[in-house]
């Protein structure tokens, strides 16, 4: 599976290139593991199961991987199975609508976190949102705001990056909601306020993978040929 290889390598990475320390994101702890278990600075190597710690934006008030000791140890297990029931990733059947455009040269490619496509990890960064393959499509939850659920079932929201300098916004997924003027006319994903539906595709040196802008004018990057194009729901259900 072309995730797995990624992630493995990604890992492989953190494990040669940082031996200390984890670096954003990375693996620090679970069993099996043998690479880091202390993160760079500015992350705490966080417990998410017995499989899996890792390094999480933020200081410590309790360091290493093994601090789970907040779990209230109180032993009073009821029955059999009283595994903790939160698996990892994979599994659930994804709910939620993909967002797609039917315009070349991103004629079905879908919206979905570009963290995502490469990283394999219980909670993934927010960051790009990007265009790209069918497999790894995000299923999105649309209202006046567009969330995305993480790894680990939190939310994160589909952002326009009003700060950006030019007319082309970039989306991004981030922890906390600053467009709040989604909306649909028909299946076409738009901002209201003001009425907005033109966005930016422009290659990156991934073929299957394009950068998305909201285009609020007419600037376009130097030196890359993006096109316009509209964003829709694969299906109006
Ligand atoms: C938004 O764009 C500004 C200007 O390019 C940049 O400094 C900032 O880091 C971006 N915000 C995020 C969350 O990426």
């Amino acid at each position: 599976m072309k995730r797995a290889t990624f992630a493995a390598f990604t890992l492989a990475c953190f494990v040669t290139a940082a031996h200390a320390q984890s670096g954003a994101y990375g693996q620090c702890g679970g069993t099996g593991w043998s690479g880091a278990t202390t993160c760079v600075s500015g992350y705490t190597c966080t417990y998410s199961n017995p499989y899996y710690s890792q390094c999480l934006p933020g200081t410590a008030s309790s360091s290493s991987s093994g601090s789970s000791s907040s779990a209230s140890t109180s032993p009073t297990v009821t029955s059999s199975s009283t595994t903790a029931s939160t698996t990892t990733s994979t599994g659930a059947t994804p709910t939620g609508s993909q967002i797609r455009s039917d315009q070349d040269p991103v004629f079905h490619f879908y919206l979905q976190n570009q963290a995502a496509r490469t990283l394999s990890l219980f909670f993934l960064p927010g960051g790009a949102a990007v265009l790209g393959p069918v497999g790894t499509s995000g299923y999105f939850t649309l209202g006046t705001t567009i969330t995305l659920p993480n790894t680990d079932g939190s939310l994160l929201y589909l952002n326009v990056n009003e700060s950006a300098p030019n007319s082309y916004k970039p989306l991004l997924l981030g922890t906390t909601a600053t467009t709040t003027d989604w909306g649909l006319e028909g299946d076409t994903i738009i901002t209201t306020s003001p009425r907005q539906l033109n966005f930016l595709a422009c290659p990156t040196s991934d073929s299957t993978v394009y950068s998305v802008y909201l285009q609020e004018g007419n600037d376009t990057p130097s030196g890359s040929t993006c096109s316009l194009v509209s964003l829709h729901l694969d299906c109006l259900c």
